[in-house]
């Protein structure tokens, strides 16, 4: 990987975390154990693929980085109560997270179940907010992406496929909905921020989104089977444990790593038309299957 792309992921990272920090700082919360069960999970690390992917997307398109950081953020809120409702019982019952116990095996369920919702809402509380770049446009991209229309429907159709093995087109749907939805919101979130993006590239970073996000699912459903307990951070043989359909699982490692070698090279194709500006996204398409955790 090259010592350009190491520079903006260390860069984006420390940066979306000073914002994530700064915004629990600014608004402490009436009920201080929540406050701290928010903190627990998350600041605790994560690789913030989805910040990246974020300031990845304003660059691309012009933007200044300081256009990006509500999207960084939101993006994140989302992204951390998803994994922290995931990891519950009623779903794929984890109880590693980040290298940490789960939220609701270091706290409760309820505080688990609650701290999901303070983060959603705190991701819209925070686009709603007077800002850069098309506020309407994002709380409805992000809208879109995570609700009934995509992850929520992507997670209650991952769980009702438990048990049985799902065709190839269906997992697709699955993967897209639970995962590249929120994944292609990023992209588009922090291009919107920027205000200034012409309708032909939000529709070539939409395409990069899309493959993206898919293989971003493919490639941990390949670590589920190849990396172990301590380098996820999370359990190692999850979705077999839980009798998950995965890439993996239908059509073997090889070709689920060709298939997300596929898709890496896809998405980078949808961003022929941009140049240098766009060489974060490049590479970040590249570490997204190529990543080890
Ligand atoms: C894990 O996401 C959940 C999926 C959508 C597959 P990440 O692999 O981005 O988790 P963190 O943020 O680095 O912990
Ligand atoms: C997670 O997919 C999707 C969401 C959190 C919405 P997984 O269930 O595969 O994620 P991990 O492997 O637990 O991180
Ligand atoms: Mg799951
Ligand atoms: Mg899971
Ligand atoms: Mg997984």
């Amino acid at each position: 990987m090259s010592g350009g792309f190491d520079q903006f992921r260390a860069a984006c990272q420390a940066r979306v975390d000073q914002r994530l920090s700064g915004y629990l700082d600014a608004n402490p919360f009436p009920c201080p154990s929540l406050g701290e069960a928010v903190r627990y999970v998350l600041l605790a690390g994560g690789k913030r693929v989805r910040p990246l992917l974020a300031y990845g997307g304003c660059g691309a398109v012009g933007g200044d980085w300081a256009d990006a950081d509500a999207a960084a953020c939101a993006v994140e809120f989302i992204h951390v109560y998803s994994l922290i409702h995931d990891d519950l019982p009623a779903l794929d019952d984890d109880d590693l997270r980040r290298g940490r116990p789960s939220l609701h095996k270091a706290f409760d369920e309820a505080t688990a179940i609650l701290a999901g919702d303070a983060l959603q809402t705190m991701a819209f509380e925070l686009l709603s907010a007077p800002g850069a770049g098309d506020r309407l446009g994002m709380v409805r991209e992000l809208a879109l992406a995570v609700g009934p229309q995509g992850m929520v429907a992507g997670q209650v159709r991952d769980l009702a496929a438990e048990g049985v093995e799902s065709s190839l087109a269906e997992l697709e749907t699955i993967h897209r909905l639970k995962t590249g939805a929120l994944i292609e919101a990023s992209v588009m979130l922090g291009a919107l921020g920027a205000g200034r993006a012409a309708p032909e590239q939000l529709e070539r970073l939409r395409e990069y989104g899309g493959r993206i996000g898919l293989a971003f699912q493919v490639q941990d459903d390949i670590l589920d089977v190849v990396a172990d307990t301590e380098t996820l951070g999370k359990p190692q043989g999850s979705d077999q444990e839980s009798g998950k359909t995965t890439y993996v699982s239908l059509l073997g490692l090889a070709d689920a790593k060709l298939k997300a070698n596929e898709l890496a090279s896809g998405a980078i194709g949808a961003l022929a038309d941009f140049g240098p500006e766009a060489a974060p996204l490049r590479q970040l398409a590249q570490y997204i299957v190529d990543r080890v955790n």
